[in-house]
């Protein structure tokens, strides 16, 4: 399935791989992208979000509720989080989805390219925290068989190519597949603008496409599984700080 990586440009750093973050596994000239704002495609859906955040005057906007955005950098670092009103896991676009129809600009769907712009603000100005990845004291039971729902997928084969997500993202790291150097799949770079999508991608699209990668049948957006899968990602990464918005081929 998978061999080992030969292409010059790219070089994984020595030592432990599983700490790694999908930063780690850029090509040279997507870093360069990355860190040049002029050329960076992100800059543009982050100009976009902020003018949406803020709103037009007189009308119920964002910021509204909320105030300045700088306000909410310890917000992204806790999603997915049990929603007690939802009864359900709930992460950072179901609540920004949630909170759309607050406004004059009700958004019908999770993919949609405002909502991801709104994320891709969202998680900017928590750059650098930590995930705060925790049960409220409360659920600590309802929380942990979701954390265990999503430790158990992980784990589980899936597909016509009978693969769990543990054996790519802990066994073939370093590994290429098709065109990709296989990360540990960790959660921090999201949301992403990948170029191959040519837009913004949420943390549940990525998701999805390993499900169709192994030829399993992919999940719904927001479905319940990926939600789990989310958490345990997240619990996982807990100590790496968030680098999304990012970049990805
Ligand atoms: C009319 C007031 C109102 C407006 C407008 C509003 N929100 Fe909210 N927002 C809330 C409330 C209330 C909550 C608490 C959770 C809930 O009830 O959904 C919340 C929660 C949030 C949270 C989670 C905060 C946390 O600490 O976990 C985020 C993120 C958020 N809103 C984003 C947005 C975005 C993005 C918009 C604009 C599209 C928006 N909100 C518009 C009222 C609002
Ligand atoms: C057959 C191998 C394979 C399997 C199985 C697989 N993935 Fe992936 N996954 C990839 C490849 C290849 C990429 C793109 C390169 C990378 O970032 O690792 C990727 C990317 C990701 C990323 C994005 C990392 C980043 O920084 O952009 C996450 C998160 C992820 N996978 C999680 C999962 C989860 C959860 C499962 C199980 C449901 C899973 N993957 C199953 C191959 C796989």
């Amino acid at each position: 399935m998978a061999q080992t990586v030969s292409s010059e440009a790219f070089k994984l750093p020595s030592g432990p791989l599983n700490q790694l973050s999908g930063q780690a596994f850029l090509s040279p000239s997507l870093k360069a992208m990355q860190s040049d704002a002029s050329t960076n495609p992100i800059s543009l859906w982050l100009e976009q979000a902020r003018t949406l955040w803020n709103g037009a005057a007189g009308q119920p906007s964002c910021a509204q509720c909320h105030d300045d955005i700088e306000t909410m950098k310890s917000v992204a670092p806790q999603y997915p989080k049990w929603s007690d009103k939802q009864s359900k896991l709930i992460n950072m676009e179901d609540q920004i989805l949630t909170c759309s129809q607050r406004t004059q600009r009700p958004l019908k769907s999770l993919e949609n390219t405002e909502l991801l712009s709104l994320s891709a603000l969202l998680h900017s100005s928590s750059a650098g925290l930590p995930f705060q990845i925790l049960p409220n004291q409360d659920l600590k039971q309802r929380w942990q068989v979701e954390l265990n729902a999503g430790a158990k997928l992980f784990t589980t084969r899936m597909g016509r190519m009978n693969l769990a997500c543990t054996h790519c993202h802990d066994l073939n790291i370093g590994k290429t597949m098709r065109a990709d150097v296989i990360s540990p799949g960790h959660p921090t770079g999201f949301p992403i603008f990948k170029l191959s999508w040519q837009s913004m991608g949420s943390i549940d699209r990525r998701l999805r496409a390993c499900y169709s990668g192994v030829q399993a049948e992919v999940p719904a957006p927001g479905s319940p599984e990926l939600r789990q899968l989310e958490l345990f990602l997240k619990s996982r990464a807990q100590d790496m700080p968030i680098e999304g918005p990012s970049l990805r081929r």
